[in-house]
């Protein structure tokens, strides 16, 4: 990892960063990497013990060795006191969880809990960062409450799990939001070395930007998998077509991959959340909705797509390749393939599920967990439903002779098809082509001299 102790203007800044999920820690670690002092804090005191003694509260490539050297160096280090964390710094950065709730509204309950314990301290001439996904107009209410206090912007993340510092440390773009805009300008300077668009706008403008990106990008992946379902009914290969929709640089090819759905714990809650603003407001939400609808549908077809493959699934054993929301993760929240392992659960499946990164038991997994892909194999069919690179490491004829019905379907689109049906497996993707369409059959038949 690179250095970055230039500063065009600055110098060494002292942070507070209040929460150690993967926003807080990206920010606490990429902080550091910049060169500041940073302390740490969090609620949960195991977790700050943890990371005392450089144990870090989830995994990801790289997180360790950054964090070992950050607390060797002295640069960051984390404490069990608020006031210790808060009281020398210059900007207190606010990376508290924004869970959705059941009418689809973010829960701010942590995010007030926090402002309110700082409620206590002399915050004058402190910079507080938002840095929590928060609905529109949230940032400016907080700043009322401290009002002559605290300077509060709002910076959202735009991090994903899985390369959660790499994104920080080199982002597309840094947005913040602030009023007077001025007011954002010490914060953006922070990231003036990295050379990328820095922009400063309202908070509520901020807010809205971090929202809608995600809203987008779920758009977009919900809008493939729609592509996927139609290529499936005319018997089109959805990766060619979507190759050649996002050769259109316009639209571009970054998350149009078709799968099971997108999961993990942002884009579902801020979706939701976007759409019950949108509803509260009075305001148009059809694609907000029909974003939604799309990804809550797609597991089931997957599990339909099985079902058409090797008749109901009651009694049957099933392996299943991949449990995390995504490949470099071991997150499983909100992740669809938990969803699909009920559903198969529920049809009176046995499940036996793999994944790389989910080792021990899990309250959130009600199946058998097995210690290999080739142990997951002793099923009848295979779901794969992470696109963990090591599935298509394993042989295709490995494949073909453990499993008793010979179906792969690949919820992911990451096996290699061909090999797969060469070694006599009926493989079914997510649009792949894999009917033979009527016109090539009546040509196929003709040319063997069949009367059609
Ligand atoms: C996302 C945003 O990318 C990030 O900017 C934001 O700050 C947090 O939410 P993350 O949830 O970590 O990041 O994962 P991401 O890589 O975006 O994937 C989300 C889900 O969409 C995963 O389940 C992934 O498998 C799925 N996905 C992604 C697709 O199904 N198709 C795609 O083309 C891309």
């Amino acid at each position: 990892m690179s250095q970055h102790h230039e500063f065009t203007t600055g110098g060494v800044r002292r942070f507070c960063i209040l929460g150690t999920g993967y926003v807080g820690m990206a920010s606490a670690i990429g902080f550091a990497e910049f060169g500041h002092d940073v302390v740490g804090y969090d609620i949960i005191r195991e977790r700050v013990r943890g990371l005392q003694n450089g144990v870090t509260p989830y995994n990801e490539a790289g997180l360790a060795g950054a964090l070992h050297k950050h607390l060797a160096t002295g640069k960051l280090r984390f404490v069990e006191s608020l006031a210790d964390a808060a009281l020398a710094a210059e900007f207190i950065v606010i990376a508290v969880g924004t869970p959705s709730r059941a009418d689809g509204s973010a829960d701010l309950s942590f995010l007030y809990s926090a402002i309110d314990s700082l409620l206590d301290l002399d915050l004058t001439g402190k910079t507080l960062v938002i840095r929590s996904t928060v609905p529109a107009g949230t940032t400016d209410f907080i700043g009322e409450r401290l009002r002559g206090t605290a300077n509060v912007v709002h910076a959202p993340e735009f991090l994903r799990e899985g390369s959660a510092l790499k994104d920080f440390l080199d982002p597309d773009r840094v947005v913040v939001g602030a009023s007077p805009l001025e007011a954002a300008d010490d914060f953006l300077t922070l990231f003036a070395h990295l050379d990328k668009p820095l922009i400063a706008t309202s908070p509520r403008e901020a807010e809205l930007i971090k929202g809608f990106s995600n809203a987008y990008l779920a758009l977009k992946i919900s809008f493939a998998n729609e592509v996927a379902n139609l290529c499936d009914a005319v018997n089109a290969d959805a990766l060619a077509v979507l190759s050649g929709i996002g050769n259109d640089t316009r639209i571009g090819k970054l998350f149009l991959q078709p799968g099971i759905g997108y999961g993990g714990p942002c884009f579902d809650k801020d979706v939701r959340s976007m759409h019950h603003i949108a509803r509260e407001n009075d305001s148009s939400h059809e694609l907000l909705a029909a974003t939604l609808r799309v990804n809550e549908s797609q597991p089931r077809r997957v599990v339909d797509l099985l079902a058409e493959e090797v008749g109901p699934l009651d009694g049957l054993t099933i392996g299943v390749w991949g449990l995390t929301f995504k490949a470099g993760t071991d997150d499983v929240r909100d992740s669809l393939a938990i969803r699909i392992v009920a559903d198969l659960v529920s049809r009176g499946a046995h499940v036996k599920a793999f994944d790389p990164a989910v080792t021990g038991p899990h309250t959130m997994i009600h199946c058998e967990l097995v210690h290999s892909p080739l142990a997951a194999l002793d099923a009848d069919a295979l779901l794969v439903l992470t696109e963990w690179p090591m599935f298509r490491e394993v042989p295709a004829v490995d494949v073909a002779q453990r499993l008793r019905k010979r179906v792969v379907v690949d919820g992911r689109n990451t096996l290699d098809h061909e090999a797969l049906a060469l070694a006599g497996i009926r493989y079914r993707g997510m649009g792949r082509r894999t009917k033979v369409a009527t016109s090539e059959k009546t040509i196929a038949m003709r040319s063997k001299g069949v009367a059609v």
